[in-house]
């Protein structure tokens, strides 16, 4: 009953200050009880729909400029874990996952009004972007845990996660199963959360059951294993790399871009010359 309530709060909120947040809401009216018109029917059709395109990078690389405000140019996200790093994560899981959160089948409030179709553009847009994001070179310094429980964190890792995930945290591309590997290990660790408690709403059932009754000792231990896995050969970026799409991008959002010298003789500039007067008032009574 809260989320129909909360959706159109939201929609209110939105409509008064974005005018295409109308526009925006149009999936959050389908009725989760007719599956023909769920969350998760209308992002499996989408899916569908933009597997069947052949992308265009170049579009791709504009549709970018968008994300990279958030999840920075060079698609790293945040070691803090606030933002993912979604460079090199596979092309099929970047698809899925918009599908998800445009048609509100994964709950991101922060990065929803960006990934509507008024903003990011149909299902050739996301088959665009998604390829650009996914050839992205992955950042050789990713968040990691605190390091103190690593074999128990392997031994997990081993038993119940690498036949969905992978062996190395590599994921499936066919079944659209992340890659984990190299990701921020505090993003894991919400994710997880959300996964394991069932706030994430397109988490998968068969992971939930793997990982019912994980104490947070485990869950520590095999997150930040798997922050540290490394991802495949030539898939990481060199120490200090920056995406040359971007040359002007401001990557410091603290710091000011480097000031131009300021023009000679600018402050030795003369005096505007005095106004002209103006036509004598009346003096008042
Ligand atoms: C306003 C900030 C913002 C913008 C703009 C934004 N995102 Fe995100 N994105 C996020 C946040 C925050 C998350 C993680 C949400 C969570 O914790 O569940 C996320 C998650 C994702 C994920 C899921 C990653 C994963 O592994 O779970 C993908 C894929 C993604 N974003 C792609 C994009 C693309 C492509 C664009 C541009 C069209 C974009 N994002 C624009 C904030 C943003
Ligand atoms: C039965 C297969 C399966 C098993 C076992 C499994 N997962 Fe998953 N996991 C998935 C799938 C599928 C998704 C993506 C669901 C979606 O959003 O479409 C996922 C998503 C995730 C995510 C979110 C990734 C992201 O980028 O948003 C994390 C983190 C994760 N799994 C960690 C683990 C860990 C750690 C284990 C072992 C303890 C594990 N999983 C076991 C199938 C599995």
């Amino acid at each position: 009953m809260s989320r129909p309530v909360f959706a159109i709060g939201l929609s209110i909120a939105l409509s008064g200050i974005i005018p295409w947040a109308a526009h925006a809401q149009e999936p959050a009216e389908a009725s989760a009880s007719d599956p023909a018109e769920s969350p998760a029917e209308i992002a499996r059709l989408e899916y569908e729909q933009v597997m069947a395109l052949t992308p265009d990078p170049e579009n791709g690389r504009r549709v970018y400029l968008t994300c990279a405000v958030c999840h920075r140019p060079e698609g790293w996200g945040a070691p803090d874990g606030t933002y993912p790093q979604i460079a090199g994560q596979l092309r099929t899981v970047i698809i899925k996952q918009l599908a998800d959160i445009r048609a509100r089948n994964r709950d991101n409030p922060l990065m929803y009004p960006f990934s509507v179709p008024r903003i990011l553009g149909g299902p050739q847009s996301v088959a665009d972007v998604a390829a650009y994001v996914a050839q992205l070179p992955m950042t050789p310094e990713n968040g990691v845990g605190p390091g103190v429980d690593l074999p128990l964190g392997q031994e997990v890792y081993a038993e119940h996660c690498s036949k969905c995930h992978g062996e190395n945290g590599e994921g499936n591309e066919v079944e659209h199963i992340p890659a984990i590997a190299g990701q921020h290990y505090l993003y894991l660790m919400r994710q997880f959360d959300a996964i394991r408690t069932g706030r994430r709403k397109n988490s998968d059932p068969k992971m939930v059951k793997q990982i019912d009754g994980f104490t947070p000792r485990h869950q520590a231990a095999v997150l930040d294993y798997t922050a540290r896995l490394r991802p495949p050969e030539g898939k990481l970026a060199e120490a200090g790399w920056t995406n040359p799409d971007f040359p002007s991008y401001v990557r410091d959002p603290m710091g000011m871009p480097p000031m131009p010298p300021m023009p000679a003789g600018l402050m030795e500039a003369p005096p505007s010359p005095e106004p002209p007067a103006y036509p004598s008032v009346p003096p008042a009574r």
